[in-house]
Order: C-alpha cells, then structure tokens, then sequence
C-alpha cells in the first residue's frame, strides 16, 4: 500500500515536473509584445473582419437584432449602458504613461512606438451618451458603432478613384471622386491624404431591405483613418471606430443590414463574415 502511494507521489512530481520544463522552453519562445506568426503565416490571416456594438443580449448567442421601442426607457437602457461600456475606454484619459499619445494629421501614420489619439468629442452628435445615441429619438434611428478587428502589422492599401471595385456602392464611389477632386495637388499624383481610408458602407441586403433603411451618416467620416494602421501593440493604442447613424429607418419592421469595409486588401464573403458583418434593426413604434 505505502509503495503504491510513494510510487504515485513520484510519478506525478516527475509528470509536472517534465510539463512544467516544456512550458519553460514554450514561454522562452515567445515575444509578449509581437505575436510569433503574423499576417499570412498566422491562423486569423490578412484580412480584417468587422463587428458591431451595441450587441444584443448573450442569452441569444445566435441574435444579431437590435430591438427596441424608442420611448420605453427600460427597453432603450440596455442598448446605451452596451456603448457606454464599450466606449468608456475612448473617454479623455489623463491617468496612465500617455506619453506616446498624439493628435494625428488624417491618414498620416506616427512614428514607431507612437499612437494617435482618438476621442469621442461633440462632433460626433448625436451618436453620443447625451443624446442616448439616438436611441431615444422618434424620428432618427439609432447609432451603430463599427469596429476592425486588430491584425498586427496589417496596413491597408487604399482605393483612389480609377482602382475602386465595381462592387462598392454608387454613393461611396463618388464620395471618393469628390475628396479626390478636391483635394489632390495640382500636377501632383501622390494620393491625398484624406483618401488614405478604409472606407465603410452600410446597405439593406434585400431589394425591401434597401428602400427600409433610409439615408445613412458616418460618424467622425465615411471610414477608418489610415492613421491608425498599423497596430503593433503600442502601449495606448485604441481601435478606430466609425458611427452610422440610420436617419429614418422604416419603423416596425426587420431591416437586414450588411456593412462593409473597403480597402485593396479586404476581401468580402459573406458567408465567412469576412470584411463585413451583418445585423438587423428593427425600431418598434
Ligand atoms: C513614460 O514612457 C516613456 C517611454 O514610453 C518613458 O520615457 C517615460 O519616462 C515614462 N514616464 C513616466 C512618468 O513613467
Ligand atoms: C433623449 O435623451 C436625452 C438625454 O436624456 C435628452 O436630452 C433628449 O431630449 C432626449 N430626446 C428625445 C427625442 O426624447
Ligand atoms: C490610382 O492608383 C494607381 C495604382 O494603384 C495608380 O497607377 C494611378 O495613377 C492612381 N490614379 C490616380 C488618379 O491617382
Ligand atoms: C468638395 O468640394 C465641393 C465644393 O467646394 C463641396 O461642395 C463638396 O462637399 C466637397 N466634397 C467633399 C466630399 O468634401
């Protein structure tokens, strides 16, 4: 019996023993600031996905509907204490080593080490907590927030006007035609700044859908700064963030919404939710 007990005893110390020497040399490999496959060699790949915030309930894993009446207070809560969660780590900071926070020129990356600062300030209205992003407005549909996921070392690679898709939507097309007329250098063909995007659309899915949806404004502008690419897990460092505000959602009905990220380097499937992601809003009267 006591041999029994003594021989267990040492089996085990030799197994943990021997599991903990592997983890040794396993810990020994890695870099805690840069993870060891990137990009085309890692599992997550190139290509960005997007999500959305507020999200429903997690009870319902499977639900992507944003539900709610607009004059129920209980019913409006839950989807603004969700963005204020998320967003509360976009609030002016003043705590911390924040010195390697700086205001950023649009599309103009900061050095190594550096991030850009990012703020949820007044321009942003109304898909701000004082107006319970539109949430409780009879007219307006709500805020959505739109967020790209992290890839470390992903840069995007930016559309002008004679390489855009015929795929992307009309309205973002001559968006991207208008900032380039106004904005390229005479004579110069470096690309300006302000196309320096990952451009971000929001469309109905089906024929109904699309006439249901209403007029859509992107908040701070039609996409993603190039300034925050890339991430390299600089101390500081925040996602960009887009809000889309649904001006006039038909209400009472389900609307399926499909949003998109564009860049030369995004490719969309919508089955894989790659470089899109998909919710429906329903605004009940
Ligand atoms: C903040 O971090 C920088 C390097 O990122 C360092 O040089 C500086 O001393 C730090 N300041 C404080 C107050 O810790
Ligand atoms: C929405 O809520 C905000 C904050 O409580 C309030 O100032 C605003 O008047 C409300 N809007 C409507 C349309 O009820
Ligand atoms: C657009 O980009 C392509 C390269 O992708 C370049 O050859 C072309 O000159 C650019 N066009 C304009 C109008 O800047
Ligand atoms: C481009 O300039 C025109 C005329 O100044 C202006 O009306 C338009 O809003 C500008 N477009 C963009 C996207 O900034």
């Amino acid at each position: 019996m006591g041999k029994i007990i003594l021989f267990y005893i040492i089996f085990y110390a030799a197994l943990i023993g021997f599991f903990a020497a592997l983890l040794a040399v396993f810990y020994q490999t890695l870099d805690m600031k840069k993870p060891k496959w990137q990009l085309d060699k890692s599992v997550i790949g190139t290509n960005p996905g997007l999500g959305f915030r507020p999200m429903p309930p997690l009870i319902d894993v499977e639900s992507t509907l944003i539900r709610y009446k607009y004059d129920n207070r209980g019913n409006i809560q839950y989807w603004k204490e969700q963005l204020d969660d998320f967003l509360s780590i976009y609030k002016a900071k003043k705590d911390g080593n924040r010195t390697n926070v700086e205001s950023c020129i649009q599309g103009v990356s900061p050095a190594k080490d550096k991030v850009c600062e990012l703020i949820i300030d007044a321009s942003w209205k109304p898909c701000l907590p004082e107006y319970f992003y539109s949430f409780n407005s009879s007219k307006k549909g709500p805020c959505i927030f739109l967020k790209l996921n992290k890839i470390y070392g992903w840069i995007p690679e930016y559309y002008n006007s004679s390489s855009m898709p015929k795929n992307m939507p009309p309205d973002l097309q001559e968006h991207i035609r208008e900032l380039e007329k106004n904005y390229s250098i005479h004579g110069s063909s470096e690309m300006p700044n302000v196309l320096k995007t990952v451009w971000v659309s929001c469309e109905g899915e089906n024929p109904g859908d699309m006439e249901n949806i209403g007029p859509v404004i992107y908040f701070p502008q039609r996409g993603f700064g190039g300034q925050y690419f890339p991430f390299l897990n600089q101390d500081n460092y925040l996602s960009p963030l887009v809000a889309v505000s649904f001006e006039s959602p038909t209400r009472g009905v389900t609307i399926n919404i499909e949003c998109k990220a564009w860049a030369k380097n995004i490719y969309h499937d919508r089955v894989d939710r790659r470089g899109s992601v998909h919710f429906e809003l329903m605004v009940d009267y």
